[in-house]
């Protein structure tokens, strides 16, 4: 596989412009817009005096107010440095040879299995599905590869921003408890999804061979302090996990963050009044530009084809930077994905897209 790269580099490219970092425009890491919640600094700040102690590395009342929020117990939630850190404990936590990847999907999957020796496979996504997974499809391959023991599976798909419906991942997991196979669903975005969509969490039982992983990163728009948390309810993989979590892995102010997080009431509302306006409106602007082709998506990116020379470029040159595919398995240079920003940051990515393709709208 060759180097991932991943987006949200301001800095390197502020540094290339000769500009200040907050003169870039970033639609290239898909993080709430609205920033970090207001209301939580002072919590934030009080959480400072824990520098000098070390969090209670059981972080009951972390998994306690994730728990409750989720409506399961703490003892089905582990939390880590940010989803990365917890995709990279339930990776180790089967002993596998194999396992199964989308394509295109978030690059670290496969960085991750790779690096402790495990043979990534790839179900490539079809573009003129609009890069829908066909479940059945991918059971029929797992029926004939039985050295595939894991399905790491992203749901909203980065970068697709498709969606497994829970009738779907149920036919997997059902296809996994029988088979012995493992399930890692990744769920970093669903969060951030149109109508807020439900998650697998509500659906999974104690013989569900599955572990879903979420981010609070995304949606708290808190990447530099990372906070991540997965879920299980089967007591074998809970066991199995334990084994492979790492000590102090959230720190003292992300633990109290994560106590405290849901409770930013108003700020999670403003973010589902953001996001269900502001995504259909930039999807609908993107439409209308004859050089692009943009793919439908239920969360806050979307992924774009355009066949412009250095449109990464060209636009870096206007302070705005997008993230280009060319890394993603299954996709290539030609291939885009923006993050849905604000009003006006997504008008202005707009108007300069059209600028640098020709103003003729459909
Ligand atoms: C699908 C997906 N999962 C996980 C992550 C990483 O999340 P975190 O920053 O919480 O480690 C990303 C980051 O882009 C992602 O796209």
């Amino acid at each position: 596989m060759s180097k991932i790269h991943h987006g949200g580099n301001v800095e390197e490219i502020a540094e290339k412009l000769n500009v200040p970092m907050e003169e870039i425009k970033d639609f290239s890491a898909n993080i709430n817009p609205l920033g970090f919640p207001s209301d939580l600094w002072n919590v934030l700040v009080q959480s400072f005096a824990n520098i000098e102690v070390y969090p209670n590395p059981k972080y009951p009342e972390l998994k306690k107010a994730i728990a409750q929020h989720l409506g399961i117990n703490s003892d089905d939630v582990f939390v880590g440095n940010g989803a990365t850190e917890i995709l990279d404990e339930t990776i180790r936590a089967e002993k596998a040879t194999d396992a199964l990847v989308l394509a295109p999907t978030f690059g670290e999957y496969e960085r991750l299995f790779e690096r402790i020796g495990v043979k990534t496979h790839h179900y490539y996504l079809q573009e003129e599905n609009n890069f829908a997974l066909e479940i059945n499809e991918l059971i029929d391959l797992l029926k004939t590869h039985h050295e595939i023991t894991v399905i790491c599976l992203t749901s909203p798909n980065n970068p697709t921003g498709q969606m497994i419906s829970l009738k779907d991942l149920r036919k997997l997991a059902d296809f996994c408890n029988k088979h012995h196979r493992l399930l890692i669903l990744d769920e970093s975005f669903i969060d951030l999804t149109i109508d807020e969509q439900p998650s697998f969490v509500n659906e999974l039982t104690d013989q569900d061979r599955v572990y879903i992983v979420r981010a609070a990163t995304k949606f708290f728009a808190i990447p530099g302090l990372r906070l991540g948390y997965g879920i299980t309810k089967n007591a074998k993989l809970k066991t199995l996990l334990k084994i492979q979590e790492n000590t102090w892995s959230v720190n003292g102010i992300a633990d109290v963050f994560g106590q405290n997080m849901f409770r930013a009431k108003k700020y999670i509302e403003l973010t589902h009044q953001w996001l269900d306006v502001q995504q259909p409106a930039l999807y609908d602007a993107l439409k209308k530009i004859p050089a692009i082709k943009v793919f439908p998506s239920i969360t806050n990116f979307f992924l774009f084809k355009c066949t412009e020379p250095d449109l990464r470029e060209k636009l870096i040159r206007q302070r705005i930077l997008i993230r280009q595919c060319d890394d993603y398995e299954g996709l290539g240079a030609q291939y885009y994905r923006v993050a849905v920003k604000g009003p006006q940051d997504n008008v202005l990515l707009v108007n300069m897209l059209k600028e640098i393709l020709g103003r003729d709208e459909r």
